[in-house]
């Protein structure tokens, strides 16, 4: 049961004392609580600059900020600095679901006012914010006399990295525009050319991991990263553009998005990532008590891998029946909900061009939507609405009131929306303002109905959810579907320890674990050979998917038949799905990771660990269990020979006592992983 988010503010007393205005200063500095994060900003010869250090180590040369406009000469030459702003806060503050339960807000804070010394003589106000686990700026145009509309072509944010840290990174400019279902590439930053953040980075000597991001993403562009293309270590900040080729339009006053850099001395130091929630403004909701983190299945994967459709005819996949059949799975098994794709008009022909016939209120008339409405009502299932646009922005938009009604008269309270395109209708960026706005407008217009979000080729998460805890889960990633499908034969074994330190810094992702029929021989009929298309992992490697990927709607992808008679299944009936603490407990990027979460609400902690294709083995002490306490392990291990090559589900399943005392020994395969449930002794 979600609680309702209360603030509470600790250090009142030090807010009003520690604002202070000082004098003129070309140069002003600002640290983190600790004191090892600082971020200098500078004018010099008029220019404006920030850099960054940790530990008195440069990681981010001065670089350059401002903007350049279209009808109006840039924002980045012949400034002076008027004043200095400085405060501090501290604060902790209660997520309605999430990762952790109570996160640390604590931070100093310098605003810097600069302003050009010659006419318009605009003003620019630069905030920064050093938290102990990174920092944070963002650009503020005040309300002035000679800057009010504006239209940006260019931000010129720099990072200028000192040191040729090893990147993992996916492109931003191929082989499509549109999305972030990319395999991740590593390398040292002087090689990149257009990327996307999160960007993550280890410096070369191993001391420190950087991610530059951004919070608050609203009535702006999406940032990526352009590189330096072998020419230094500065990646500069690239805008999405709007069809005309303008990044973004707006009047002052105005405030930009965060520019964030999480800091770590350890890659297992990264996680949960917070940084960017306390960027975003608190909660808006009156209530949160209607949101609900649960685990759905759905009529889905059959359409992945063939053996249903989402548009009419013989294997129709979202038929009364079927849904019925789901709703009772479902219920049957304590899973939350269930999500019905193809139950709109609209899917007959390529739905991708014709994005303009969806109709997100008429059913197929094989599918009786009031019915299932009732009946997931009755028994005790969410029923989760399905809305692909194909990018089909206006179409959406003309309907999107009447729809969410219209679902909300009929009790439906979660939608799992869809954006598949190469070009939104408009011809703006998938990435633009304009989605930006379209996006936060579908936040806020579910939010007004009570509907809870699943959002498919998103806008990047920027930490939305912490404004709008409506705002759940989102793909933005390669899931699960390029097993069923891609040309490349899938998602290779060490994807999904990449994405736990890259895309999963961002915000909760809907992978969609929980594939058991791993060749796809059970559904098909015919398995799948080794160079086709299937999921290269093991079936223990699933399990702990629903611990290593952390999402507020968790689903269990595969067909509900594939599930009958699998002891293994027993772990996606348990784990929990929202978090009181996360701990993560070892990993390496791209090799492997290992996660312990402790229920909100309960005592029972679950852990889950993945490998890349090489078999490993880990030895975790169980020291975050209450000292004194007895626990039953319910383990879920990789079984003899197992493999992800040709041997994927061998899996055994163990029972142990332990205590905060205990260690555990984990043996996972190639491509394996382990789920393990420690619940208390009764
Ligand atoms: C892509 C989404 O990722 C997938 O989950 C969905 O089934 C299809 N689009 C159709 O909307």
């Amino acid at each position: 049961m979600a609680t309702p988010t209360r603030l509470i503010v600790r250090g009142l007393a030090a807010f009003a004392l520690a604002t202070t205005v000082s004098p003129l200063r070309g140069q002003s500095a600002v640290a983190s609580p600790n004191g090892r994060n600082k971020v200098t900003i500078a004018v010099t010869e008029g220019r404006l600059y920030y850099s960054l250090e940790r530990d008195r180590r440069q990681l981010i040369l001065p670089s350059l900020l401002g903007f350049e406009f279209r009808g109006a000469t840039a924002l980045r030459e012949g400034l002076r600095v008027t004043d200095t702003v400085r405060q501090s806060h501290d604060e902790w503050w209660t997520q309605p679901w999430g990762e952790v339960t109570r996160v640390h807000d604590h931070y100093n804070e310098l605003a810097v006012g600069v302003v050009e010394t010659a006419p318009p003589n605009r003003r620019l106000t630069v905030r920064v914010r050093a938290f102990d686990d990174g920092v944070g700026f963002r650009y503020e145009f005040p309300a002035q006399p000679g800057l009010t509309a504006f239209e940006i072509s260019n931000e010129l944010t720099e990072f200028a990295l000192a040191d040729n840290a090893r990147a993992w990174w996916i492109p931003s400019n191929w082989p499509r525009k549109d999305r972030s279902e990319e395999l991740y590439s590593s390398g040292p930053v002087s090689t990149l050319d257009s990327v996307q953040t999160p960007l993550t980075m280890e410096t070369r000597d191993g001391r420190t991991f950087m991610v530059i991001h951004e919070a608050n993403l609203e009535r702006y562009a999406r940032m990526f990263l352009a590189g330096p293309r072998m020419e230094g270590r500065t990646l500069r900040a690239a805008l999405a553009p709007l069809a005309d080729g303008i990044k973004v339009r707006g009047k002052a006053p105005f405030v930009t998005p965060w520019r964030t850099i999480q800091l770590a001395d350890r890659a297992t130091d990264l996680a949960p990532s917070l940084l960017g929630l306390n960027l975003n403004p608190p909660n808006a909701l009156p209530s949160t008590d209607w949101i609900h983190p649960m685990k759905y299945v759905g009529i889905w994967w059959g359409m992945h891998i063939n053996t249903m459709t989402w548009s009419s005819g013989p294997i129709h996949g979202a038929t009364t029946a079927n849904a019925k059949r789901y709703i009772d799975f479902a219920a049957a098994n304590g899973l939350g909900g269930v999500l019905v794709e193809g139950w709109n008009t609209g899917w007959d022909g390529d739905w991708i061009a014709n994005r303009d016939a969806f109709s997100f209120t008429k059913s197929y008339p094989d599918y009786d939507l009031p019915a299932v409405a009732a009946y997931a009502k009755q028994k005790g299932v969410r029923l989760i609405v399905h809305n692909e646009t194909s990018g089909g922005i206006e179409n959406y938009e003309r309907q999107m009131d009447t729809a969410f009604a219209m679902y909300r008269s009929l009790g439906l309270d979660a939608i799992k929306s869809g954006y598949v395109t190469d070009l939104i209708s408009s011809g703006d960026s998938h990435y633009s303002q304009t989605m930006v706005e379209h996006y936060r407008r579908v936040i806020e217009l579910a939010a007004r109905d009570g509907i809870m979000l699943d959002v498919h080729e998103p806008m990047h998460d920027t930490g939305e959810r912490r404004t709008y805890p409506n705002m759940m889960s989102r793909e933005g990633a390669r899931g699960q579907e390029y097993n069923a499908w891609s040309g490349d034969g899938g998602n290779p074994p060490e994807h999904e320890s990449i994405l736990f330190f890259t895309r999963m810094l961002a915000g909760p992702m809907d992978f969609t674990p929980g594939i058991f029929d791993l060749m796809m021989q059970r559904s098909t009929g015919k398995p799948r050979r080794l160079d086709e298309p299937r999921v290269r992992t093991t079936l223990a490697k699933q399990l702990a998917l629903y611990v290593v990927l952390y999402s507020p709607l968790q689903m269990a992808a595969d067909l509900p038949e594939n599930y009958a008679a699998q002891p293994a299944f027993q772990f996606i009936r348990d784990v929990a799905v929202d978090w009181d603490t996360t701990r993560v407990l070892d990993g390496r990027i791209g090799d492997y990771v290992a996660v312990a979460r402790r229920e909100r609400g309960g005592q029972s902690w679950y852990v889950g660990a993945i490998t890349d294709e090489s078999a490993r083995t880990l030895d975790i002490p169980l020291s975050f269990l209450t000292p004194g306490k007895q626990y039953v392990a319910e383990i879920y291990a990789d079984g003899p020979g197992a493999n992800w090559f040709d041997n994927p589900l061998p899996v055994i399943i163990m029972r142990r006592t332990v205590t905060s005392a205990s260690q555990l020994h984990i043996a996972m395969a190639p491509g394996g992983g382990q789920a393990i449930r420690i619940r208390p002794v009764r």
